[in-house]
């Protein structure tokens, strides 16, 4: 255990149903007059989005949509909304979306007012305080799923096409000013994103517990994040219409990405190969990892899982959780296998190779090798869990 930390988590969240009206409100008081509104391109044809913008439009707020992102958003989506930005004489940025818009609409208010490229701030490189931090733009966020929690960090994955790698773009100032929460804007979304957004959560709920670092509110926060995820994704997913579900769903990915500034591991770092050269849903494959990881690194974790089987009902055992997550995965509909979201065998090594150094693998609580990556991998694809 490292124990010695720096720890940092005021985000103001607005959340509860139906609170999108309170959008103008919020929008004034970060500063904005005439915010760019950012959002993906099919949620941009969605009743969500055009009432959000006739909710600012009809408060006396100017505002223009830009919504050219791709799923995987890359460094040209962020080049074109910083000119949109400009072009248009914004104040600040609404975003609006899932992972993908709410990563693009921050990294163009952290961009507005730079004088460097993207890649010249980046993070990992440990330069992301060259930036100036008195030009980078207000920002609301308004997630419309429930998983990423980039709607509450200082954080965005962008792609670097170069060497197709998702970079992490950061700075303290790319926390929004404020976040609404409202689960009502989840409503429509389609039962596998549903599911794939809220294992992403649960991902990072669990990842973050298992990490060895010393963070116990973090720890705190996961807890109740995963209890939140098995009571309330099988009821939302039979009943997409339950705002209660939804909205446990919600707070529960908010919790995971404030969870997940303590670490992650090996579910995301074999995830992002896996979703680049496979181009699967982030969450949904993560969802495929989890009970393999979480089997690999049971002799770090064991009375972690143990502590939260109990804390959710369950026998105080590590196996307890494992048979529950298995079922929970089975009645959502999470692909067991990766062969079943059509990863294919010939990557293996590829895979293993750029997952050890992905900037998650260090995290893990046993040391992630090349070795446990090939393993991991091999009984995802075969779907091999010791019977728990
Ligand atoms: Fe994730």
């Amino acid at each position: 255990m490292h124990f010695q930390a720096n720890w940092s988590f005021p985000t103001e969240v607005r959340f509860g149903a139906g609170r999108i009206v309170e959008l103008p409100e919020v929008v004034r008081s970060a500063g904005m007059k005439n915010p760019l509104f950012v959002t993906d391109k099919a949620l941009s044809q969605l009743p969500i989005s055009t009432r959000a913008m006739d909710i600012l439009k009809s408060a006396g707020l100017k505002t223009a949509l830009f919504c050219e992102i791709r799923p995987n958003p890359i460094l040209q989506n962020v080049e074109d909304g910083v000119s949109a930005f400009k072009a248009g004489a914004h104040d600040g940025v609404v975003a609006f979306g899932g992972g993908s818009a709410l990563d693009v609409g921050k990294t163009i208010a952290f961009m507005a007012g730079q004088k460097g490229n993207l890649w010249d701030y980046d993070f990992l490189e440990g330069l992301w305080d060259k930036a100036d931090a008195s030009a980078i733009a207000p920002i609301v966020t308004v997630p419309t799923t429930a998983g990423t929690g980039s709607e509450i960090g200082r954080g965005a994955m962008i792609t670097d096409l170069q060497s197709h790698t998702k970079r992490v773009v950061f700075h303290p100032l790319m926390r929004a000013k404020t976040v609404v929460a409202d689960p009502e804007l989840s409503v429509g979304l389609p039962r596998t994103l549903t599911v794939g957004t809220a294992m992403d959560a649960l991902a990072h709920c669990i990842e973050s517990l298992s990490t060895t670092y010393y963070h116990p509110m973090c720890d705190a926060i996961a807890v109740e994040g995963i209890r939140l995820i098995f009571e309330n994704l099988p009821k939302v997913y039979s009943n997409p219409d339950d705002i209660e579900g939804r909205g446990h769903l919600m707070s529960a990915a908010a919790m995971g990405a404030v969870a997940f500034q303590k670490g992650m591991g090996a579910v995301h770092a074999l995830s992002h190969p896996v979703g680049s050269l496979f181009d699967t849903h982030h969450g949904m494959t993560n969802g495929v990892f989890l009970p393999y990881v979480l089997q690999a690194n049971r002799s770090a974790v064991e009375d972690k899982f143990a502590r939260v089987a109990a804390y959710i009902g369950l026998d105080r055992s590590f196996d307890a959780f494992l048979k529950a997550l298995l079922e929970l995965r089975k009645t959502t509909g999470v692909p067991h296998t990766l062969s079943e979201l059509k990863v294919t065998v010939d990557k293996r090594d590829e895979i293993a190779e750029m997952a050890v150094i992905d900037s998650c693998g260090p995290e893990n609580p046993v040391p992630f090798t090349k070795e446990l990556a090939l393993n991991i991998f091999d009984n995802a694809m075969t779907g091999t869990v010791r019977d728990a």
